[in-house]
């Protein structure tokens, strides 16, 4: 077997001789037309293998073309698309190159939740008129107490005090949602918190108003 130490790459117009670390370029094993097994050096990142070796000629690697990309040694026959496509919330952190993807991160007023990026709230839940972000500060609310997990006896002590009747199917965290949703409703011009906490307090369930406050009033969110 005749095999050259040397891979080729060739860019679009022009061919890159890699002389030097030879001894470092990965390779693969290919069975050349005749049937022979032959080791081929792989492209290196931001190249693919446009053509195997054979026991006369170096691997042929051709530049990635636009908006793709190879990270690594390889021998793939096409590089990989840059598929990464910012969001929503989201800014490009760091272009597709012929080796990276395509990197976003959250624009500025953005966090991340693990998921995607979201915009920063700003509640203020002393405040009492609807502001930009209440609707979502309800949501906070809401979910706080779905969360929250309260007895059925609480539920019922609940209901009596938002609706002025107990109702009978049992309790469930969809349940609570809707209740609060339909508290929230009743009076969509004024955030939810005050007007729950004044229930809470008239109907007495103090326990609730009490992690409310604590959550939501005592430290800074
Ligand atoms: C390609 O982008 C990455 C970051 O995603 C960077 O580290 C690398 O240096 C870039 N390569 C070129 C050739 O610009
Ligand atoms: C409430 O219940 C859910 C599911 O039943 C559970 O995942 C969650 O940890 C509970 N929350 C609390 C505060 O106990």
């Amino acid at each position: 077997m005749i095999y050259s130490s040397k891979a080729q790459v060739v860019a679009s117009l022009f061919l890159v001789t890699m002389a030097t670390a030879d001894m470092l370029t990965p390779t693969y094993q290919w069975t050349d037309e005749m049937g022979k097994t032959i080791m081929c050096q792989k492209c290196p990142p931001g190249t693919y293998m446009a053509k195997h070796c054979s026991s006369k000629s170096d691997t042929v690697c051709l530049a990635c073309p636009e908006e793709h990309y190879t990270q690594y040694w390889n021998y793939l026959d096409k590089c990989r698309f840059c598929n990464v496509l910012c969001q929503e919330g989201e800014q490009v952190k760091h272009e597709c190159n012929s080796t990276h993807n395509r990197v976003c991160e959250c624009q500025l007023g953005y966090h991340h939740n693990g998921y995607y990026c979201v915009k920063d709230l700003h509640c203020n839940f002393q405040d009492d008129t609807m502001e930009e972000d209440d609707e979502e500060c309800d949501n906070l609310v809401i979910d706080y107490l779905v969360n929250l997990n309260i007895s059925a006896h609480t539920f019922r002590r609940l209901e009596l005090a938002i609706f002025k009747h107990k109702g009978r199917k049992p309790i469930s965290q969809k349940r609570i949602r809707n209740l609060l949703k339909a508290f929230k409703n009743i009076d969509p011009e004024h955030p939810l918190l005050p007007r729950l906490l004044k229930s809470l307090q008239e109907a007495n369930i103090h326990s609730l108003e009490r992690k409310l406050r604590k959550r939501f009033l005592e430290q800074e969110d």
